[in-house]
């Protein structure tokens, strides 16, 4: 019997982390890990969207230096992912999610590229559900990036944070509430810097293959027994 969840978060984040190791453990090339990860991406976004209702879920698939990897590695992932952003599969699969990509996904092979504006075009009007797929991100990139926006579009003298927040990836989505690093390594690797300010912390020694709907859950019930204090004496429970 599993205890209700009462608290969930709105935001979550994923830096789906450990590929590899699993694959290594396994004595398989890390490209099967891979392959298993991009798998895995299935279980984890469904059960946060149908199961737990939670209406923004971001996560990490490729940043800026993942490009520093071997050809073959890389040949791999795209490959993995360009199938992984079918249109119609995508739209079957997940039904009133719209798909976001935060990074500069034109610099993939052209198929990735095709198949990531073909889904982008195909759910940009649903409303129910968003998923931000990092793919050649970075966090600091992200916010370079707004702030020549900003520049370009000479917003005005002086800028808050709330102008700041238009001109990112997110716009007009909540920050993070949760984030999520499988694999054990503590380190946020350049992810999401902007929003990850208040956001609970989480890393569960699992390769991110292995990572299933009961990891979720445990996970999920980790933030429900946080404490987000947010400055203040008490917190939001006292
Ligand atoms: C995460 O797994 C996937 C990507 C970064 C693309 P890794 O490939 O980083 O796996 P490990 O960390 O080497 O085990
Ligand atoms: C972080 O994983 C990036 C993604 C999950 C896409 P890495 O495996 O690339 O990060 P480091 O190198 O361990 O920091
Ligand atoms: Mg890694």
């Amino acid at each position: 019997m599993t205890t209700e969840l009462k608290k969930l978060p709105e935001h979550i984040g994923f830096i789906i982390d450990g590929n590899g190791r699993w694959a290594k453990e396994r004595g398989w090339p890390r490209n099967k890990g891979h392959q298993h990860g991009i798998k895995n991406l299935d279980v984890v976004i469904k059960e946060c969207f149908y199961h737990y209702n939670i209406p923004y879920v971001s996560i990490y698939c490729f940043s800026t230096e993942n490009w520093n990897r071997p050809k073959g590695e890389l040949d791999f992932l795209f490959k993995y992912f360009t199938e992984y952003l079918k249109a119609n599969n995508f739209v079957k699969k997940y039904p009133h999610v719209r798909l976001n990509i935060m990074g500069d996904y034109t610099k993939f092979p052209a198929a990735l590229v095709k198949n990531a504006r073909a889904v982008m075009e195909a759910t940009k009007n649903e409303t129910q559900y968003i998923l931000n797929l990092g793919l050649n991100y970075s966090g600091q990139d992200e916010i370079v990036r707004a702030v020549n926006q900003m520049l370009t579009d000479h917003v005005a003298p002086t800028v808050d944070r709330a102008t700041m927040e238009k001109y990112l990836y997110t716009h007009d989505q909540p920050l993070l509430d949760f984030v999520v690093r499988t694999s054990g390594e503590q380190r946020l690797s350049n992810f999401m810097l902007w929003q990850v300010s208040y956001a609970e912390l989480y890393f569960p020694k699992i390769y991110w293959p292995a990572f299933g709907a009961e990891d979720l859950y445990t996970a999920l019930l980790e933030y429900q027994n946080r404490h987000r204090r947010f400055g203040t004496i008490q917190g939001e429970d006292a």
